[in-house]
C-alpha cells in the first residue's frame, strides 16, 4: 500500500493539449515512481468554462446552438488530438447541454441551480477525457466524481448565487477516504476541479478560482504530503513579470506572504485556496506545466529566515477614492460613524482608511463593491450634509510585500524618495505586517512599481528565497553581446579546446583566455583622458598576467609587502616609477617598505602621520579620500561613507597638510576609490569633481587618482559600463581642470571576463523536489558566492546544446551549508564527469581561494 498521497492541480491551459496531458502523465507517475498516490484535480479545457457561462444566457434568446458547437468542437479536436472519440466518450454530457439549452430556450428562464448543472459539465468532460487518454497510454487510473467528496456548507440567509455558484466547502481530515485513496489499485486518481454537492444533492461550484480550492479541500481532506499547483507560470514572482521583466521567481514563502500576495493581485493562485493547506501544514508547490524542469513556488511554514525583507511588489488599479473634509471633524463625537454608515447604506465596502484632523480619505475595492458610478454619486449626496465628499482617482494601490515590513522601513529609505514628486492620497500598513501600500494617480502605477522593484531588487542576489528573473528562466540570451565588455562569454566560441584542457587535468582549473585580458586592457588604454592604468594585482597576480599586462604598459597597483614583493620578483626593474602603494590599518613598517620599493605611496589615516612623522619626512605623498558614499555590486565592497573604514573624511585633509608641511612631506596626488563592480559610468568624473575640489588648497597636488571599481555584466542581461561615456565625462572633467593627470586602477575589468572556472561533476542528489549537483570546486576555490551573493553564470559545458531539463543548487565538497555556487541553476540532464562551466571568474577567484577542509584550490592556466 502507498503511504502518501500527492494532490496536483491542473488548469484550463493546463489539460487543453495531448501535450500538456503527456506532462501530467509524466508527472504523476513519477510520483506513483516515489511510492505516492497521485490525486489529480483538473478544471475545464481552456475556454470551456466561458462557452459554458454564456450557453443558458444564450438559450434564453435562442442562440444557443453556436455555442453548444464551440463546446463540442473545442473537446472533438482535443480528443482527436490524443487519438480519442469525444463523440462516443462525451455523448451523454452533449446530450444533457443540448437538453438543458432547449429547455431554458422554451421556458425563457434560468437560474443558478441549472447554470451550476451546466457549468460543472466542463470538469466532468475534461477528467473523461484525460482519464480515457490515460488508459491508451497505459497509466492506470481511476476517475472519481469530485461531488462525492466535497460537500458544500449550509450558510444562513445565503442568496441562490451564492448558494449554487460560489459554496465553501467541509475540509477536515477524513481518515476513512484516506484509507480508502492509499488502498485502491490505481495510483493515480483523476477528479474534478471547481464542482461539489450540497446536502441536498444539488450540484454546486465553488467561485471564481475554484479549481485551485478544490485541490486545497482534497489536501486537507486527504492529509496529502504536498499539494501541487500547476499553472502555465512558474510561480509566484517579485513583481508581475509581465510587466516587469526583471521581477525575480520567489522560490520560498510563507502560507501569510503568498496569502497576502494572492489577495494584493498576483494572479497565480487564488488567496482562498491557502487556508485549508495553512491549516494541516501542508506544503504547497506552483509548478509549471510547459516547463515541469522547473522547481516553482514552495509554500510552507519552513521557510529559511532571512530576516525581514520585501518579497513582492504589486498594483491594483482602477481604484475608486473618495475623499472627505469636514472642518469640524475634530473631536467631534460619531463623526467617523456617520460616514460609514452612508457607506454602509449604500451597500459599499470600505478597504483602505486614512484619517486626520480635517480629512477621511478611502479607497473602494472594486472587487467586493459592484461599483457603477451611479452608486458611487448617491453615495456623495448621502454624504454631502456631513462633510464635503469628492471622488478622487481613479487610484491604483502600490504595495510593498512582506513580512515584518515595519522592521525594515528605514532600509526602505531610498525607495520611497520616489514618493517625492507623487502626489499619495493615501498611506496604510497592513495591521498583519505584511503590506505596506500607497494609493497614488493610475497611471503612475507601471512607472513606480518598475523602479520600486529596480531600487529593492535590483541588487538583490540569487539565494534560497529570491531566484532567476523573468527574463533569465525565458529568454535566450543570445542577444547579449560577447567580448571583453559583454557577458556571453569567449567559451562558447572555445569549447572543445576547453573540454579538452579540462579532460587532461585532475581537478577543477582556472582558464584566463589571453585574447580577452588583451582586449581587456586595450579598452582601459583606450580611455584617451586617463593619463596612467594601474592594474589592481589583488584581482588577479597571476605572474603570466602580470607579464601580459607590463608588456601592454599598464602600471601596477599594490595593498600589501607581499604583493610589493611579487611585483618586484615577476617584473624586477620593469616596474620602476609604476607602482602605487594603497595600504590600509598596515603597521608603520609597511609604509617604509613601500618607500623602499619606490612605490606611490598612499595614506589613508593620519595616525601613521602623526604618530610616525620620520617614516614620511620628505617624501611625496598621495592622501585617500572619503567622499561620504559609496557604490558597489555589495555592501562589502562598497568603501566610502562613515560605514566604511577607507580613508579620510573631507575635514581632515587641512590637518594632513599641516603635518605634511611639518615633516617636509608634500602631498603631490588624491587618491578615491567608492567601491568595486560599478556599472554606472558617470561615476568616475564624480569622483575626479570631488578630488579636484579637495585640492584646492593643496597647490602641489598633479595627480587624481579616480580608483578602480570598473564593473563587468554578470547576469545575462546586464548592462556593460560605457566605456566611451566614462571617457567623454573625464574629457570634459579635463577641459575644465588642466592642472591634473588623471590615472585609474582597475583590476576586475581587466581580468575578470577572461576567466572561466571549469569542475567536474562528482554526485547527483534530489531531495523531494530539489535537485543538486556536486562539483570538485567548492568555496575554498570560489568564494565570490558564498560571500557576496555574487552571480556567476553557469553551463554544463559538456552538453551546452542539449534541451534544459533541470532545476539544481551547484555545489562543491565543502563542510558549509554556504557551499553553493549556484541556486537553483538550469541545466540540461547532467551526469558525473560533466564539465561544469563557471563564467566571470578571472577576478577575484583564484586570487581569494583558500585551503579551507584542507582542499587545494584549483590551479590557473592561460589559455
Ligand atoms: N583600488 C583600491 C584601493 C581597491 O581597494 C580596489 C579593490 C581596487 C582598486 C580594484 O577594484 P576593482 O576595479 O577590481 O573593482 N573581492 C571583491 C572585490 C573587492 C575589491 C577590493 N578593492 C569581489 O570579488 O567582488
Amino acid at each position: 500500500m502507498s503511504q502518501s498521497i500527492v494532490v496536483l492541480k491542473f488548469g484550463g491551459t493546463s489539460v487543453s493539449t495531448r501535450e500538456r496531458w503527456e506532462t501530467i502523465a509524466a508527472v504523476a507517475s513519477k510520483i506513483v515512481e516515489e511510492g505516492a498516490v497521485a490525486f489529480i484535480a483538473c478544471s475545464a479545457v481552456s475556454g470551456v468554462s466561458n462557452l459554458l457561462d454564456a450557453l443558458l444566457p444564450a438559450a434564453v434568446e435562442g442562440r444557443h446552438e453556436e455555442i453548444f458547437a464551440q463546446i463540442r468542437a473545442k473537446h472533438v479536436s482535443l480528443a482527436e488530438s490524443m487519438g480519442l472519440d469525444a463523440d462516443t466518450l462525451l455523448a451523454e454530457h452533449f446530450e444533457q447541454l443540448q437538453r438543458v439549452a432547449l429547455g431554458a430556450s422554451l421556458i425563457g428562464e434560468i437560474n443558478p441551480r441549472l447554470q451550476a448543472q451546466v457549468m460543472a459539465r466542463g470538469e466532468l468532460m475534461s477528467t473523461t477525457l484525460g482519464h480515457a487518454f490515460f488508459d491508451r497510454i497505459g497509466v492506470a487510473s481511476r476517475w472519481l466524481d469530485a461531488r462525492d467528496i466535497l460537500t458544500a456548507q449550509v450558510e444562513e440567509n445565503t442568496n441562490e448565487n451564492r448558494r449554487f455558484l460560489s459554496v465553501a466547502c467541509d475540509f477536515a481530515p477524513r481518515d476513512e477516504l484516506r484509507q480508502q485513496v492509499l488502498a485502491g489499485d490505481a495510483k493515480v486518481v483523476l477528479t474534478q476541479g471547481f464542482i461539489a454537492r450540497d446536502p441536498e444533492g444539488h450540484t454546486v461550484l465553488l467561485g471564481r478560482g475554484g479549481s485551485d480550492t478544490s485541490a486545497a479541500y482534497f489536501a486537507s481532506i486527504l492529509g496529502a504530503q504536498r499539494l501541487e499547483i500547476w499553472t502555465d507560470v512558474p510561480g509566484m514572482f517579485t513583481a508581475n513579470p509581465r510587466e516587469v521583466p526583471s521581477a525575480r521567481l520567489l522560490r520560498r514563502l510563507s502560507y501569510n506572504e503568498a496569502q497576502e500576495l494572492a489577495t494584493m493581485g498576483a494572479k497565480v493562485l487564488h488567496p482562498r485556496c491557502l487556508e485549508p493547506v495553512r491549516r494541516e501544514s501542508i506544503p504547497l508547490h506552483i509548478r509549471c506545466t510547459p516547463h515541469p524542469e522547473l522547481e516553482g513556488t514552495i509554500i510552507s511554514d519552513d521557510v529559511p529566515d532571512f530576516g525581514a525583507q520585501v518579497k513582492a511588489i504589486s498594483a491594483k488599479t482602477g481604484i475608486p477614492i473618495i475623499s472627505m473634509d469636514s472642518v469640524g471633524m475634530w473631536q467631534q463625537v460619531g463623526f467617523l460613524a456617520d460616514v460609514f454608515g452612508a457607506f454602509k447604506r449604500n451597500g459599499l465596502s470600505v478597504d483602505l482608511v486614512a484619517t486626520s484632523e480635517t480629512n477621511v480619505t478611502v479607497t473602494l475595492d472594486p472587487v467586493a463593491n459592484a461599483l457603477g458610478t451611479k452608486t458611487i454619486d448617491t453615495l456623495l449626496d448621502d454624504l454631502s450634509p456631513i462633510c464635503n465628499a469628492s471622488r478622487v482617482g481613479p487610484g491604483a494601490a502600490v504595495s510593498l510585500v512582506g513580512h515584518n515590513i515595519r522592521a525594515i522601513l528605514h532600509q526602505l529609505g531610498p525607495a520611497l524618495e520616489l514618493f517625492e514628486e507623487q502626489k499619495i492620497y493615501l498611506m496604510s500598513q497592513a495591521a498583519s505586517d505584511l503590506n505596506m501600500t500607497f494609493v497614488v494617480a493610475e497611471d503612475q502605477a507601471d512607472r513606480l512599481v518598475r523602479q520600486l522593484h529596480a531600487l529593492v531588487f535590483g541588487d538583490r542576489t540569487t539565494d534560497e528565497l529570491i531566484g532567476p528573473t523573468w527574463r533569465e528562466l525565458f529568454q535566450d540570451d543570445a542577444s547579449t553581446p560577447s567580448g571583453v565588455a559583454g557577458a556571453r562569454g569567449w567559451w562558447r566560441e572555445q569549447r572543445e579546446g576547453l573540454l579538452e584542457l579540462a579532460a587532461s587535468r585532475d581537478g577543477a582549473t582556472y582558464v584566463c583566455d589571453r585574447a580577452t585580458l588583451e582586449g581587456a586592457v586595450e579598452d582601459l588604454l583606450g580611455l584617451t583622458a586617463v593619463d596612467r592604468v594601474f592594474f589592481a594585482i589583488k584581482a588577479n597576480p597571476n605572474p603570466a598576467i602580470l607579464e601580459l599586462f607590463a608588456r601592454k604598459g599598464l602600471c601596477f597597483e599594490c595593498v600589501s609587502p607581499g604583493e610589493l614583493d611579487h611585483v618586484a620578483q615577476v617584473l624586477g626593474d620593469e616596474r620602476a616609477g609604476r607602482v602605487l602603494f594603497t595600504p590600509n590599518f598596515a603597521p608603520i613598517d609597511e609604509y617604509r617598505v613601500g618607500f623602499d620599493h619606490g612605490a606611490y605611496v598612499t595614506l589613508d589615516n593620519l595616525h601613521p602621520l602623526e604618530h610616525h612623522p620620520e617614516v614620511f619626512a620628505g617624501k611625496e605623498l598621495f592622501l585617500r579620500l572619503d567622499p561620504g558614499a559609496g557604490k558597489g555590486h555589495h555592501k562589502h565592497v562598497r568603501t566610502a561613507g562613515s560605514q566604511s573604514k577607507f580613508g579620510l573624511s573631507r575635514g581632515e585633509v587641512a590637518r594632513a597638510r599641516e603635518l605634511a608641511d611639518s615633516v617636509g612631506a608634500k602631498i603631490v596626488g588624491l587618491h578615491v576609490h567608492v567601491g568595486s563592480g560599478i556599472r554606472s559610468s558617470e561615476t568616475w568624473a564624480e569622483n575626479a569633481l570631488f578630488l579636484a575640489m579637495m585640492a584646492e588648497d593643496l597647490p602641489d597636488v598633479g595627480v587624481l587618482n579616480l580608483g578602480g571599481g570598473f564593473g563587468v555584466p554578470e547576469k545575462p542581461g546586464d548592462t556593460p559600463l560605457d566605456l566611451r561615456s566614462v571617457n567623454e565625462s573625464l574629457l570634459r572633467f579635463k577641459e575644465a581642470h588642466p592642472r591634473f593627470e588623471l590615472w585609474i586602477e582597475p583590476g576586475r575589468y581587466c581580468v575578470a571576463t577572461a576567466g572561466v572556472l571549469l569542475a567536474k561533476v562528482t554526485q547527483l542528489k534530489s531531495k523531494g523536489t530539489h535537485h543538486y549537483v556536486g562539483i570538485d570546486a567548492g568555496m575554498n576555490t570560489l568564494v565570490r558566492p558564498a560571500l557576496y551573493g555574487a552571480f556567476h553564470e553557469i553551463v554544463n559545458l559538456t552538453r551546452l546544446t542539449d534541451p534544459i531539463e533541470v532545476t539544481a543548487d551547484i555545489v562543491g565538497p565543502i563542510c558549509e551549508t554556504g557551499d553553493v555556487l549556484g541556486y537553483g541553476r538550469r541545466l540540461p540532464e547532467t551526469r558525473e564527469g560533466d564539465v561544469i562551466l563557471i563564467a566571470t571568474t578571472g577576478a577575484y577567484g583564484r586570487a581569494m581561494s583558500s585551503n579551507y577542509n584542507l582542499r587545494q584550490p584549483a590551479d590557473e592556466v592561460i589559455f
